[in-house]
């Protein structure tokens, strides 16, 4: 290519703003309802230590599901192939929060990243802890993959989640009668509610995710075949079902967020951290997926 990456991400940001194709924010929770849809960021790590920005990209949003694919990265680090006794490793072709798979396949969630088997990931964290310290933990472990101390819990957007969460409430209960969850209910919805909550700008997302992509950089979080599986389970699973779609579009990695958040990682080449607030169809961020589609047809990082 002959224009630079810094140059691209700069045209990108430009184009999106003028386009003005935001979709909508997510409503189901009231503190995300506020957010406005018109922003955009990017950050782009890569193997030589520099990280590109462009338009919002130090901004701060609710990570919501992103979260996801660290809690199962520091679950998978502590008990490893047992967590697949509970959890399974295939698309549901359902809504994020869907409980219809869940009565005719007796309580085993299709994945950790839709919200059912992401409670059952929770659940795992909580072993041995109280919910605070699983979430010190948790958070702990973001901390430490983007070495950056000042991540941290919204609590409003928490709360107002935990105000509304009526599906996950169900959901938790719903594991629970089929012996598929340990803790209280309410420890394992509220420990996942608040680790949704976190707060992260695109800066932050993309050094966390610098170990998913091996950069040379990154602190060494789990074992590299541990990270290859995740990576696996966010090109079939990661937007949920949208997923086929966006490996169609895309064909990297990447995990979504009702937040407007994309985690997209490029295997040995980038780790990038989009943010777009407004939402397609499937509850995934309309500007930040064409964003990742453009990326990836100037770079080339499609792993097809
Ligand atoms: O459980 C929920 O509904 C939210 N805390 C997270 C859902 C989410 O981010 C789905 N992603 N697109």
């Amino acid at each position: 290519m002959t224009e630079t990456l810094a140059d691209f991400l700069d045209r990108l940001n430009h184009e999106i703003r003028l386009a003005g194709d935001w979709g909508s924010v997510a409503d189901y929770i009231p503190e995300l309802a506020r957010v406005d849809p018109a922003q955009f960021g990017i950050a782009v790590a890569l193997p030589d230590g520099r990280l590109l920005t462009a338009g919002d990209a130090e901004t701060g949003f609710s990570i919501q599901s992103v979260s996801k694919v660290f809690s199962l990265a520091a679950v998978l680090g502590r008990i490893g192939e047992q967590l697949w006794l509970r959890v399974g490793r295939e698309p549901s072709g359902d809504r994020f929060d869907s409980i219809l798979l869940l009565e005719q396949e007796k309580g085993r969630p299709r994945n950790p990243f839709i919200n059912a088997g992401a409670l059952v990931v929770t659940d795992e964290l909580l072993t041995g802890r109280t919910p605070r310290q699983a979430l010190s933990e948790l958070l702990g472990f973001i901390r430490a993959a983007a070495e950056d101390d000042a991540i941290h819990i919204d609590k409003a957007v928490a709360r107002s989640e935990a105000e509304t969460g009526h599906r996950n409430a169900a959901l938790v209960h719903y594991l629970r009668s089929y012996g598929n969850l340990r803790n209280p209910p309410d420890h394992a919805l509220g420990t996942y509610i608040h680790h949704c909550a976190i707060e992260m700008s695109c800066v932050q997302l993309a050094r966390a995710g610098r170990f998913l992509a091996g950069l040379p950089d990154a602190p060494r979080m789990i074992a590299p075949r541990k990270v290859r599986r995740i990576n696996a389970l966010m090109m079939t699973c990661g937007q949920y079902d949208g997923s086929g779609n966006f490996a169609f579009r895309v064909g990297m990695p990447a995990k979504s967020g009702v937040g407007g958040g994309l985690l997209v990682i490029a295997p040995g080449k980038a780790s990038i951290g989009i943010w777009s607030p407004g939402l397609d169809g499937w509850g995934n961020s309309l500007a930040g997926t064409l964003a990742a589609e453009r990326l990836a047809e100037v770079t080339g990082w499609s792993v097809f």
